[in-house]
């Protein structure tokens, strides 16, 4: 990350050239809206990953990622927009404040944690490009290199990793672009240089490596909507407890922790990960089973 030494005060490491290991982020705002819950340790969050192009075990991608070069870095915004623009990673780091959101993070697996991400809301990019009238949703795209990810082939899913949201629920403040979390940069195996994260929806909606955002009049196909042919997992992907996935229920989940394993007690999987009282308005109307 050569580059990022061109932002006196923002970032702080003798790592900072590697590209490869996390550098502090200083001058991180927090974020009110955050949950109190215990964070999960950031040993668990960094080995226990899911990051198909880098294998497909839990702990592969910690393993495989690490010298995953992630700079220099350009995100490329296209499609329906009166202003298209490529956003090199360091006007990524400045577009706006940065800020600490601890938010709850639910894997469709029935998994979860709980991340101090570090980034600000989707709708500033939104915002500069200038949507026109014509865009209704948004696709998102992760970088994808055989010879850098090689396990990749064999993950049983197309790549490059696509995936999108509505335009309105990419304007909810919530959905964040990620840069960082537990006080640094983002590690490889965790989406770096910059992710999506998007805590009312299950996980595979929030996109790792971010290289293309692409506004569009049609909904867009998404990696995890091609498997199977569509009938395990949707576009919405909004978590549901009433709505099982076809194989298992998805009423409960392990929250991971300190010790955690296959025998600590599940809690509830709460309606939109407990983020009804921001999101609900966006589906008022809509048959959730169907649209799952
Ligand atoms: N993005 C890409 N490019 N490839 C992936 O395999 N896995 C998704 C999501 N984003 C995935 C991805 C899934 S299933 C989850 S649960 C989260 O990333 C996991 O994020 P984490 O490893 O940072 O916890």
């Amino acid at each position: 990350m050569e580059a990022y030494k061109k932002l006196p005060g923002l970032l702080t490491s003798a790592h900072a050239a590697s590209g490869s290991v996390p550098v502090k982020l200083n001058g991180v705002t927090k974020w009110p809206g955050s949950t109190t819950e215990p964070e999960t340790p950031i040993e668990k969050v960094t080995t226990y990953n899911n990051y198909y192009e880098f294998g497909t075990d839990k702990d592969d991608p910690s393993k495989n990622a690490r010298n995953f070069v992630t700079s220099p870095w350009t995100v490329s915004v296209e499609g329906e927009v009166a202003k298209p623009r490529k956003f090199s990673m360091d006007e990524i780091m400045k577009l706006a404040p940065l800020e600490e959101r601890i938010y709850r993070h639910r894997c469709v697996e029935a998994w979860s944690i709980v991340v101090p991400w570090i980034g600000y809301s989707f709708s500033t990019i939104v915002k500069l490009v200038e949507p026109t009238p014509k865009a209704k949703y948004v696709a998102f795209e992760t970088y994808y290199d055989p010879r850098q990810m090689p396990l990749g082939g064999e993950a049983g899913i197309q790549l490059p990793y696509v995936e999108g949201l509505r335009l309105d629920e990419a304007m909810n403040p919530l959905a964040l672009l990620c840069v960082g979390m537990y006080d640094e940069t983002l590690p490889n195996q965790d989406g770096a240089p910059v992710r999506m994260v998007i805590p009312w929806k299950y996980g595979f909606k929030s996109i790792k490596s971010l290289v293309k955002i692409r506004f569009m009049k049609d909904q867009p196909q998404t990696t995890w909507e091609m498997y199977a042919g569509g009938s395990e997992y949707g576009f919405y992907a909004n978590v549901n407890p009433n709505v099982d996935h076809p194989r298992w229920s998805q009423a409960s989940e392990r929250r991971l922790g300190p010790g955690s394993g296959l025998f600590t007690p599940k809690i509830k999987t709460q309606m939109f990960n407990g983020y009804g009282d921001q999101v609900a308005s966006l589906y008022a109307g809509m048959d959730l089973r169907k649209n799952f």
